[in-house]
């Protein structure tokens, strides 16, 4: 048995910009998905007879890393709920691709990679029939696992999932942990860790080590109604299409990032939380709100640094940055959310567990 697991991710600033190379920043949360893989007589998921169309994530990285393997029960669990902005699906996809890798192992030559995923080659992959040569050898369980490679195949499903427009920020949060930051240039005063690029959209990844005071928190005020990111990304793609002079709005979402990112490396909460604020007026004004969303965000507003939405809007969630997160969390609930209180800055995927050997190796077939 293999199990692994990752965090889900809210984006404090910059969701929708980020789409035409914005800077946005997102930190993971305490709410994880977790992945369980067990050999079986059929391919299965949570105990029912696997159906791909029914879970495109999970199959599209079958396909990429699993294609000969055989047949698996799959079974998912965890507290994030599904379209409700949190991501799940990334969280989902990396927990999975890093089950999957742990479990299928890594081939190596002379201790390089001799197949897998990196930056430098996002489609690269040696997907067999392997071939074992002299200096070759296979590692399995965690030490096969690796976190950019987690995050190069869930963007790779996200996008694939999203009509080809994604940015990597949910796949890189929810894979790395902790607060990762993208923007259209390396930037000076933060980690980078890589590039990525998706139809001439480029965006330099980066993460900050974040020093948040102890009494703040993010209350999460979930709306449960389920808004699709694929419609909320095309909404906006309309939105700009018909009123291209409205770029200059997605320009302004990034200066309020900038605004946002250096409150953060400055422990400057009050800054942080404004503007917060300040990008969800402007998310209202792109059409990406909704009644229920004003609602919670309202309530939770006058105990709150900061007040917005998260990741694409419509429906799904809002979050709240506070200092009084059960003053917060009831206001929410009385307007008609259901909260989940997260600290900012989770950590990453992991490896729970990782079974004896690999459940799958195929210089054994
Ligand atoms: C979704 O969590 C965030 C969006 O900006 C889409 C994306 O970044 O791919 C709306």
């Amino acid at each position: 048995m293999v199990q692994a697991s990752a965090p889900g991710k809210c984006i404090l600033f910059g969701e929708h910009a980020v789409v035409y190379g914005q800077p946005a920043v997102a930190v993971a949360i305490d709410q994880r998905m977790n992945v369980k893989l067990e050999l079986s007589e059929d391919w299965r998921i949570d105990g029912m007879i696997f159906h791909p169309e029914r879970h495109p994530h999970v199959d599209a990285l079958r396909q990429r890393m699993w294609n000969s393997g055989p047949p698996l029960s799959i079974k998912i669990t965890g507290e994030i709920p599904p379209a409700s902005g949190l991501g799940s699906s990334a969280a989902l996809s990396v927990a999975a691709s890093a089950a999957l890798r742990c479990a299928r192992g890594r081939q190596i030559t002379n201790d390089d990679w001799a197949e897998g995923w990196t930056a430098a080659s996002p489609n690269n992959v040696y997907n067999g029939p392997w071939e074992f040569g002299k200096g070759d050898s296979v590692l399995f369980g965690m030490a096969a696992v690796d976190e950019d490679e987690c995050a190069i195949l869930s963007h790779a499903v996200e996008a694939h999932a999203q009509g080809g427009k994604a940015s990597p920020l949910d796949s890189s949060t929810c894979s790395h942990g902790g607060c990762v930051v993208l923007s259209d240039k390396i930037e000076n005063n933060l980690n980078w860790l890589y590039s990525r690029k998706l139809n001439d959209v480029r965006w330099e990844v980066h993460s900050i080590e974040l020093d948040i005071p102890n009494d703040i928190w993010l209350v999460i005020g979930n709306t449960g109604l389920h808004a699709p990111t694929s419609e909320q990304v095309a909404k906006v793609a309309k939105v700009l299409e018909e009123q291209p002079e409205r770029m200059t709005e997605i320009e302004t979402i990034g200066i309020i990032s900038r605004r946002g990112i250096t409150a953060l490396l400055e422990g400057d909460m009050e800054g942080v939380g404004r503007a917060m604020s300040e990008n969800h007026l402007l998310l209202r004004n792109l059409g990406v709100s909704s009644p229920e969303l004003e609602n919670l965000v309202t309530a939770a507003a006058p105990s709150s640094l900061g007040v917005k939405l998260t990741g694409a809007g419509g429906g799904g969630c809002m979050i709240a940055l506070t200092r009084d997160p059960k003053t917060t969390s009831e206001a929410i609930e009385l307007a008609g959310g259901r909260t989940l209180i997260s600290r900012l800055a989770s950590t990453g995927m992991s490896v729970d567990e990782e079974g004896i050997s690999g459940l799958w190796n195929p210089f054994e077939n």
